[in-house]
């Protein structure tokens, strides 16, 4: 199994769009993929029009020490094959309130998946734009971090301040997983997205993604119909991207800069 965190401390960037996105990639290429909404707001959850209301079976269970059986109980079906969910809810937030003083409580997401480790061949997390516990435990249980990053310059901030808590993550524990920025939402024609991409080139050649999702109306479109990307049938520049994101990573292409191997910008 391996566990994808998909983080930002900035809002709208992406995340839970990059989430359904790759989740649907994978499962439509036959991998057991599981989705965990972690975000308070339950967008995950209602992008595929399952209820966010408070229910047992939500991920704020995955908090109380549950056993294998009851976690794979709290798994549902999107619709699609080989992707399903473990849906969010707004008790996550009391949650964060209550239990972010209580010892351990930052390892329960990791615990939790380790039970059911042979059950998925890919686990993403979707995290909510807040760094505390919630995110904490992204951190803690991913083997890899996706940043999702909206190229314009607001966005540049809450990047910084993303990478920022990476590094002191890395300090305090010694090692953190790898992260790969994401440039999303890119707008090729404005001169704003355009300066934002070379400045996230400048500024990260060894973690940014060559690549970049830009703005696509029929990802916008697929959330509507209540689909990942991937069942989209019209060809799609967004969908594209993500297929290559993927193909990026399974080759371990996915940066520019890595100490054995050139790489080249991709033209986006
Ligand atoms: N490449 C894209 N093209 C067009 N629209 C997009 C694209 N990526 C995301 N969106 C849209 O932008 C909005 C914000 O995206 P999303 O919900 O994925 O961000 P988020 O980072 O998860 O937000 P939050 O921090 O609130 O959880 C959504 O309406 C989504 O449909
Ligand atoms: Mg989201």
């Amino acid at each position: 199994m391996q566990i994808w965190g998909v983080v930002n401390q900035k809002g709208g960037v992406g995340k839970t769009t990059t989430t359904v996105a790759i989740g649907g990639i994978l499962a439509k290429q036959g991998q057991r993929v599981l989705m965990l909404d972690l975000d308070p707001q339950g967008s995950l959850t209602r992008y595929f029009g399952l209820s966010a209301d408070d229910s047992d079976n939500t991920t704020a269970s995955l908090f109380d020490e549950p056993s294998a059986v009851q976690i794979i109980n709290s798994v549902r079906p999107t619709g699609e094959p080989d992707l399903s969910l473990i849906p969010g809810s707004a008790a996550l937030s009391a949650l964060e309130r209550k239990k972010a003083s209580t010892g351990g409580m930052g390892m329960a997401i990791a615990r939790a998946l380790r039970l059911i480790a042979t059950e998925f061949d890919y686990v993403l997390l979707d995290s909510p734009p807040v760094l505390g516990l919630l995110m904490v435990n992204v951190l803690a249980a991913s083997d890899r971090l996706m940043l999702p990053s909206q190229t314009e310059p607001l966005a540049l901030e809450g990047l910084e301040r993303m990478v920022r808590t990476l590094e002191m993550v890395k300090k305090s524990r010694g090692s953190a997983p790898p992260h790969l920025i994401v440039p999303t939402l890119h707008d090729k024609r404005t001169r704003a997205g355009k300066d934002c991409l070379n400045e996230l080139r400048r500024r990260y050649p060894d973690s940014l993604w060559r690549g970049a999702v830009p703005v696509d109306t029929l990802l916008r479109e697929a959330s509507r119909q209540q689909i990942s990307p991937a069942q989209i049938n019209e060809s799609s520049r967004g969908l594209d991207a993500y297929e290559q994101l993927l193909r990026d990573i399974a080759a371990g292409t996915e940066c520019v800069e890595t100490p054995d191997k050139p790489g080249a910008w991709m033209a986006v």
